[in-house]
């Protein structure tokens, strides 16, 4: 079969791997390559073990693995064979130097523009998948277009938006497909020939094109207005507990107002992932490099009130054990940052399994996706820890649960056998207010949500 574009991904990760599936799925006509430095994890992609959870996933690839989507090591190779190149490499904080903490670090990403330069034989399409700093695309143009051989590189941006846990969905339905680029003649001609790729599958209305310094910045956007209303309602919700509001009504009620909207308004114990924190401190490091101070206080407060939300919750906890955590045995239930993934990346749950650790409690860990993760993150880490996936098995003997995760698996368990397997007084800290509190309080439990009312039977 002759293939109409070649199109080559190098990271493997959660972004490049569920987006090329989508793509040769939907553009049979289309030979999708995805590359990555590291064997272990194209090896996993190859096997009938993928290495991401992601509803959906499993079925995507096994029908265009081997036709027209392939998996390989083989970085330099793609990059000579292919026309259209999707960068989706990490671009994670920077943990030293300058902006540490703050900027992105850039390395990889820049090491992948100097291979794309050193390989190609012929021009070619590069496309800024990673979410990066405002003005990537200028440096990777700088360093793509240094050599006088004839071979262009036309530089795209084309930020993915997608959800963990719901990936699949999103690709396939999205509620837009933003392609920036310059308006050049060229760069019109290459924003066009990505836009007839995505055209196979999204209605047109859907896929919005503009200059390529507003498509950087508008991923980074995103996600900031999305971690704020988070931060907004978590605000609220040490408010509630104070002023005895139920938070979940007051985010109903302020939802339904058309111009606010239902969505991204559950208190919880904070949000995680691996974009809402690195993406706005991102942006906090552009205004202050901008001098614009005040608006990176502003954007740094969604950041704090994340970070208070959690020290919150440990909190409460201890305040509702008589001041005490030393030696109590203490269950998560759940440390992936949210359901439908085994994906811990900045998870509270790493947050607060350290904190209890640090006042001395036992922990027991559960999750239905995420332990082998969970032992990653707490390697090293001192003190008791034990990991069990059965949350009945996990929770016995046990003085406290703490719901970390909205698992639906965690909302019908039996929780009078539950109770009965643990130790006494039994606390449920329900950090996403998933679980029936009414009914798990008429069982014996003293009852802990975030932003409502405990209730308890002292
Ligand atoms: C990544 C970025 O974190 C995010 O900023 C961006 O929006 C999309 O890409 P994700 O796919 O979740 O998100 O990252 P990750 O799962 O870590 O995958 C990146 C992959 O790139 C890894 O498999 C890594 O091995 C690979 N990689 C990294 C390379 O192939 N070459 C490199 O030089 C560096
Ligand atoms: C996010 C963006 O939604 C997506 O568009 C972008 O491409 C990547 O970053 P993701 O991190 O996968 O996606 O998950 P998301 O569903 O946005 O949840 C992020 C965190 O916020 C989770 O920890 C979740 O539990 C938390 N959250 C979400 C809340 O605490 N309350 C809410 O109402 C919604």
């Amino acid at each position: 079969m002759t293939f109409e574009k070649r199109i080559l991904c190098i990271g493997a990760g959660y972004v490049g791997g569920p987006t090329m599936a989508m793509i040769a799925s939907q553009c049979p006509r289309c030979r999708v390559t995805v590359v990555d430095i590291n064997p272990e994890r194209i090896a996993a992609w190859n096997s009938d073990n993928l290495p991401i959870y992601e509803p959906g996933l499993d079925e995507l690839v096994r029908a265009t693995r081997g036709k027209n989507l392939f998996f390989s090591t083989e970085i330099e190779r793609g990059i000579r064979e292919n026309d259209i190149i999707f960068v989706s490499v990490n671009t994670p904080t920077k943990s030293f130097g300058l902006g540490a903490g703050m900027a992105a670090d850039l390395q990889y990403w820049e090491k992948t523009a100097r291979q794309i330069l050193e390989f190609s034989e012929s021009s070619k399409i590069v496309i800024e998948k990673s979410t990066l700093p405002v003005k990537t695309a200028l440096a990777m143009e700088r360093i793509l277009n240094c050599r006088e051989n004839g071979i262009c590189f036309d530089v795209l941006s084309n930020p993915e938006f997608l959800a963990e846990g719901t990936a699949v969905r999103d690709l396939k339905h999205p509620d837009r497909i933003l392609i920036g680029s310059r308006e050049t003649e060229d760069g019109l001609k290459a924003r066009q020939t990505l836009v007839d790729i995505y055209a196979s599958w999204v209605p047109k209305e859907r896929i919005l094109t503009s200059n390529i310094w507003s498509s950087e910045l508008s991923k980074l956007v995103s996600n900031a207005f999305l971690a704020q209303r988070i931060s907004s309602i978590n605000a609220i919700s040490a408010l509630c507990e104070k002023a005895e509001a139920d938070v979940a009504e007051v985010s109903r009620a302020v939802g339904m107002d058309s111009r606010i909207g239902p969505k991204f308004l559950n208190a919880s114990i904070g949000f995680g992932g691996s974009c809402f924190r690195k993406d706005i401190l991102n942006l906090v490091y552009l205004c202050r490099n901008y001098g614009l101070d005040a608006v990176a206080d502003y954007w740094e407060s969604v950041v704090k009130i994340n970070d208070y939300q959690q020290e919150r919750f440990i909190r409460n906890m201890l305040g509702a054990m008589f001041n005490t955590l030393a030696g109590k045995k203490i269950c998560l239930w759940g440390f992936a940052f949210k359901a439908n993934t085994g994906d811990t990346r900045e998870s509270p749950a790493i947050f607060i399994a350290r904190r209890l650790l640090e006042e001395q409690a036992e922990i027991v860990v559960s999750d239905p996706k995420a332990l082998k993760n969970a032992r990653t993150d707490l390697k090293g880490v001192e003190g008791q820890i034990r990991y069990i996936e059965d949350p009945l098995q996990a929770a016995e003997g046990c003085h406290a649960i703490a719901l970390l995760t909205e698992w639906d698996l965690y909302r019908n368990l039996d929780f009078p056998k539950i109770f009965d397997s643990m130790a006494k007084p039994a606390f449920i800290f329900d950090g996403r207010n998933i679980l029936d509190h009414r009914r798990c309080f008429d069982i014996g439990f003293n009852v802990y949500p975030v932003g409502k009312p405990p209730l308890t039977h002292f």
